[in-house]
């Protein structure tokens, strides 16, 4: 019996992406995994089994070896610091992490506020800049936070910037360009060496 590759997709925006990149490198994927709530997708003929993880998630499963590589951006890569191999950047769900806030407000003089789903990547880069903060952690709708007094700025991803103009938003500083990444279990890159090699040499070559 052939050995079984598991892969912690994950779920919301990339997904899409990452299916369509599987299936231009040749796997066959069934329509049922576009279009369900599973959370674990077998596909036999493939010897893949899909783990649909949120995408904060992903590097969890992959650390812990219950998934044997996974995709995630790289801006949980830069949050978190993973025992995991990072072996392909698949230049999909391109975006890139931000600063900003109300047009034309200054940050508070004493401990400016910066709400964020990042608190790492926003501490290590306010102290870069010399400038010392308080970190709001939130899990989501973050450009709300100066929309409704919580912080002087915020760190996010932007991606379209439809989100910071809808709700009268600016840019300030453009941090780090995000693009997702292949990552692996490094124990299951030395027992499965031969699938996860394939599997890395056939999206590089249509990346
Ligand atoms: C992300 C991000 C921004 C938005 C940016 O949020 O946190 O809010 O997308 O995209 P845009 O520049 O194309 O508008 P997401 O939709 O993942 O939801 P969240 O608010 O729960 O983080």
């Amino acid at each position: 019996m052939r050995e079984v590759l598991t892969i912690a997709m994950p779920k919301g925006r990339i997904f899409e992406e990452a299916a369509e990149l599987l299936r231009k490198a040749g796997y066959l994927l069934p329509p049922e995994f576009d279009d369900s709530r599973k959370l674990i997708i077998d596909v036999p003929e493939e010897s893949f089994r899909f783990i649909l993880a949120k995408p904060m998630d992903v590097t969890t499963y992959v650390e812990h070896g219950v998934a044997d590589i996974g995709i995630a951006g790289k801006d949980v890569m830069l949050e978190e610091e993973r025992d995991v191999y990072e072996v392909l950047d698949l230049k999909i769900s391109a975006c890139h992490l931000a600063v900003a806030g109300l047009p034309g407000t200054k940050m508070s003089d004493i401990a400016p506020k910066v709400a964020t789903k990042y608190p790492n990547v926003a501490s290590s880069y306010f102290r870069e800049q010399g400038q010392q903060v308080e970190i709001i952690k939130l899990n989501g709708s973050i450009e709300l936070a100066p929309m409704i007094g919580l912080a002087d700025r915020i760190v996010d991803i932007v991606s379209t910037g439809r989100t910071l103009e809808e709700n009268g938003l600016v840019q300030l500083e453009h941090i780090v360009d995000i693009t997702s990444r292949l990552i692996v279990n490094p124990v299951s890159y030395r027992l499965k060496d031969k699938m996860i090699d394939e599997l890395v040499e056939r999206l590089s070559e249509i990346i």
